[in-house]
């Protein structure tokens, strides 16, 4: 089947979540996060996904802006960064996120094509209202759909689910795209067609399945869903 339907992931994959360390870092005063901002980063999104999954398979959903919080404050200890001012800082970046600078193009040409474009996300609605806006990709998506409708967060199967209920399509209509490996291997799983965005050049996730595709940025999305 040709692909009606492009989803993406949104953290890490249109929005840029390391920027909120990158630019608090940049401030003036704020020495002891320049020495560590990449570290702290890293750890944060890390941790913020272990504890998604964490709570997916104990059956324990929460908000994914506690569980985003949670993760900040386990990263900051890491760093030995005992700094309310800078916490508060970095969350209020968290809603603030910028696209990358491919994304509104990108989107802007699936459209022309006529195909269906929507974020699919642990995001909780109201952070990803903020981050969509922030970005002004509102005007090229035809959705947003948040696992906070199924209380579960990916990759659960349900949350994949919300594409199909939402678009009215077959699976194989649907080109997935995540920079996060694991989403888009466990789509690949889930019978979608994937492309998995390695902006940095990260070994493939040594899982069941593997992304179809794999793309440096976002910019050939367009053409890759036009060719399939
Ligand atoms: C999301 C995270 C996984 O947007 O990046 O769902």
């Amino acid at each position: 089947m040709p692909i009606t339907t492009c989803i993406f992931d949104a953290y890490g994959t249109l929005f840029d979540v390391s920027a909120a360390a990158r630019l608090a870092a940049e401030e003036p005063g704020r020495d002891n996060l320049a020495a560590c901002w990449q570290k702290l980063a890293s750890d944060w999104r890390l941790k913020q996904l272990q504890y998604t999954w964490l709570r997916a398979v104990t059956g324990d959903h929460a908000d994914f802006w506690d569980v985003t919080q949670n993760g900040l404050d386990w990263a900051m200890e890491a760093n030995g960064l005992d700094d309310p001012e800078l916490r508060e800082r970095l969350l209020a970046l968290y809603w603030e996120l910028r696209a990358y600078k491919e994304v509104p193009f990108m989107l802007a040409h699936l459209k022309a094509a006529g195909l269906n474009t929507a974020i699919l996300s642990n995001g909780s609605p109201d952070m990803l209202d903020g981050a969509v806006s922030s970005a002004g990709i509102a005007e090229n998506l035809d959705d947003v759909l948040s696992v906070q409708s199924v209380g579960v967060f990916k990759p659960h199967a349900s949350v994949y689910d919300l594409v199909g209920k939402r678009f009215g399509c077959a699976k194989d209509e649907v080109l997935f795209v995540s920079s996060n490996g694991w989403d888009a291997a466990c789509a690949t799983g889930y019978g979608f067609t994937t492309a998995w965005v390695n902006r940095a050049g990260e070994p493939l996730d040594r899982l069941p399945w593997q992304p179809a595709h794999i793309l440096s940025d976002l910019t050939p999305i367009p053409e890759l869903a036009a060719s399939l």
